[in-house]
């Protein structure tokens, strides 16, 4: 479905007569069991509801800072003309921003269990990969690693949850949403972990794939990334904060231009629950709807020279459909990360560009079709000290 009519009346104005589907459940149904990306009905409005106070604005931004310290966290150490894969920086970066500011886990022996099982997950549902086809009892390597990281997962979650069960007060972020969640009763302790599994394979590569598209495009754009740059020095006094970025509206045209480029999650799907009819086509109840952003964001009806990186396009007046871009998907459903992945995607890139240049190492990206668009191979960046 490639309208964006039609990918509106499906996600927005008639979203009652869509589920989610085959296609996710089948996949991720055993991981994710009945948390929030792919519970459905009562069941998805109580959980959505329970969570949504941990992506307020006001508490997103007092993520800001974290971002800020962990980019430069990941970065100490860089010297000048080294060469960096930036794909890995970038997932190191966020799986350690989402385990601290929605877990609470900051412990080095912690992060590493939260680390081999988003490793674990990312590959066991890696299409890229053929094991990812086989059955999840085969005692294939693959499939013994992912089930011992999760159970040990599983065992952190729970001995957090009991701590925070035990201190009472809550430090007010995601974890303390589904603990008291699961105090109510709302959700079952089963549905509490699944939730973070939830998050960790919805939060973590989508966010890092942005980051690093976002940084090789500007690599390849000198002229936009000294704009860009000139634009941080002239705005910035210090560390960036949330309230910085309401004064750049460059870098937000930068990650939205890059978002819309290369989506990280480049399609996902809906079936509609009776016979329903799309821009004049009828579609049969249970049909499998495809909705591509890759298609859709490069449509020549809506993009001028679609295959170009130009974040200028984000900065005037626009007549476009709305949803001619949807990389965070759209209506009730939509990302409930949104916020926190922009704002963790445009910290992360004023505090590099504040101290470093970047520039391509790899020539051209190839990119393959597996849970999310990633790179075939390691995106290297070369970083200047400036
Ligand atoms: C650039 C980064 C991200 C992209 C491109 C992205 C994209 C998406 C898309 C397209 C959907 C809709 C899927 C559908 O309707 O079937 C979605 C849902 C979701 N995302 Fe994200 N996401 C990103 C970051 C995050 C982050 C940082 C988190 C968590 C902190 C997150 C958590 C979720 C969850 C839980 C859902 C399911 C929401 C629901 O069904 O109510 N995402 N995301």
């Amino acid at each position: 479905m490639t309208h964006p009519e039609a990918i509106r009346q499906v996600l927005v104005d008639d979203h009652e007569q869509y589920v989610k589907g085959e296609m996710p459940n089948d996949r991720l149904g055993s991981l994710l069991g009945d948390g929030l990306f792919l519970a459905e009905g009562d069941a998805w409005q109580r959980q959505r509801r329970a969570m949504q106070p941990a992506f307020f604005r006001e508490q997103i931004e007092g993520y800001g800072e974290s971002v800020v310290d962990h980019t430069r966290a990941v970065t100490d150490g860089w010297d000048d003309g080294e060469t960096v894969a930036i794909d890995e920086v970038a997932s190191t970066l966020t799986l350690r921003v989402l385990a601290s500011t929605l877990l609470g886990i900051d412990a080095e022996a912690e992060r590493e269990t939260v680390r081999r099982a988003a490793t674990a997950i990312t590959q066991r549902y890696d299409t890229a990969r053929l094991g990812s086809y086989l059955p999840e009892w085969l005692p294939t390597p693959t499939n013994r690693r992912y089930r011992r990281s999760l159970s040990d997962l599983h065992d952190l979650v729970d001995r957090e949850v009991a701590a925070r069960r035990s201190a009472g007060g809550q430090p007010g972020d995601l974890l303390s949403m589904l603990v008291a969640a699961s105090d109510e009763g709302a959700i079952d302790d089963d549905t509490l972990r699944g939730n973070v599994v939830t998050f960790l394979f919805a939060g973590h590569e989508t966010t890092a794939l942005g980051l690093t598209y976002t940084l090789y495009l500007l690599a390849t754009q000198p002229a936009t990334q000294r704009r860009l740059r000139d634009r941080l020095d002239a705005t910035l006094d210090g560390e960036p904060t949330p309230a910085d970025l309401r004064n750049l509206p460059l870098l937000a045209a930068v990650i939205d231009e890059s978002l819309r480029l290369y989506p990280p999650v480049y399609t996902f799907f809906r079936e509609p629950t009776a016979d329903v009819t799309l821009r004049g086509y009828r579609v049969p109840e249970g049909s499998v709807i495809s909705l591509p952003q890759c298609v859709v964001h490069r449509d020549e009806r809506w993009w001028d020279d679609p295959d170009s990186f130009n974040p200028d396009r984000w900065l005037g007046e626009t007549d476009r459909p709305e949803y001619a871009y949807f990389p965070f998907g759209g209506g009730p459903r939509h990302c409930i990360g949104m916020r926190f992945a922009r704002l963790e995607l445009r910290l992360a890139v004023a505090v590099l560009l504040a101290s470093f240049r970047f520039e391509a190492v790899t020539e051209s990206l190839s990119r393959t079709a597996s849970a999310n668009a990633k790179p075939t191979e390691p995106v290297v960046l070369r970083v200047r000290k400036r």
